[in-house]
């Protein structure tokens, strides 16, 4: 018996990168997966997933809008029948400087990074069995540590933060556990265009010695979507191999 065995788990932003990595560690726990982007339809994760003797269905939408957050939700329920796990992993960082900060950047920032926490945790929840469910977010060790360039997408994960506890609280008279996890500087499309100066001082200063890959961040969202952390919510775990 695997640990997510007959479990239904939706993985928001798993096309590619660490959202890909949680679908595929998720489906090799047992879960039936729901891989969910917004433009590229995730078929190469579903087909890794189907390889490997798992299960899953690639899904597209936009999180950071009510009604295809709707139509997503109504999609996934009428092919799995409910919803177990959650993660909210979408989402996207653009790097603006103080002086460079407009109402359309934070707008954005928030309607992906957060807006869609909100929106999708709220589609979901009719879906959870009346014996609870797991929510795992998808934050930034930054929140405890901000650098330059990034503030608005850092304020935007801050409420991530803010809203895995809020939730955990409100939730969890329903047998809902809301956690979330914060990874530093993870090899993905979002940190490949970093110069190769700043990832060597990044590897250099995490004690651990080398930078994540999504498969360090994804085993963290296995635990914490599994009934091995059925004691924790409301936390956010630092994935950063020591770095904060
Ligand atoms: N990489 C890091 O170092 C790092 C560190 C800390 C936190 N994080 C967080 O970890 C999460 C995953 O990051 P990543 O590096 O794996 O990113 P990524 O490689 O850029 O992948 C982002 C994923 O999110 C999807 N997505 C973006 N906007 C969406 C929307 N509006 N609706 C639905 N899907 C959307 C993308 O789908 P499409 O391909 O269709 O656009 C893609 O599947 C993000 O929340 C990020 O902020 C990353």
């Amino acid at each position: 018996m695997k640990r997510l065995d007959q479990k239904i788990a939706v993985v928001t932003g798993s096309s590619r990168g660490i959202g890909a990595a949680i679908a595929r560690r998720l489906a090799a726990d047992g879960a039936t997966v729901a891989v969910v982007s917004r433009q590229a339809p995730g078929d190469a994760v579903v087909a890794d997933i189907e390889r490997a003797g798992g299960r899953a269905a690639a899904f597209t939408g936009d999180v950071s809008d009510a009604a295809s957050v709707a139509a997503l939700v109504r999609g996934i329920v009428d092919r799995f029948g409910r919803i177990d796990v959650l993660v909210n992993n979408a989402g996207i960082a653009e790097y603006r400087s103080v002086g460079e900060l407009d109402r359309a950047h934070f707008d954005t920032q928030f309607a992906v990074n957060t807006w869609s926490v909100v929106a999708m945790t709220q589609a979901a929840l009719p879906h959870f069995p009346k014996t609870g469910g797991h929510v795992v977010n998808v934050s930034t060790s930054l929140v405890h540590s901000p650098g330059t360039g990034l503030s608005v997408y850092t304020a935007s994960k801050a409420a991530v933060d803010a809203l895995t506890r809020a939730f955990a609280e409100e939730l969890g008279p329903r047998g809902i556990r809301v956690n979330a996890v914060a990874p530093h500087i993870t090899r993905t499309d979002m940190t490949a265009d970093l110069p190769p100066d700043v990832l060597a001082d990044e590897q250099a200063r995490t004690p651990l010695g080398r930078l994540a890959e999504p498969e360090d961040v994804a085993d963290a969202v296995a635990f914490l979507a599994s009934n091995d952390a059925r004691w924790v919510t409301g936390r956010s775990l630092l994935t950063d191999g020591g770095r904060m």
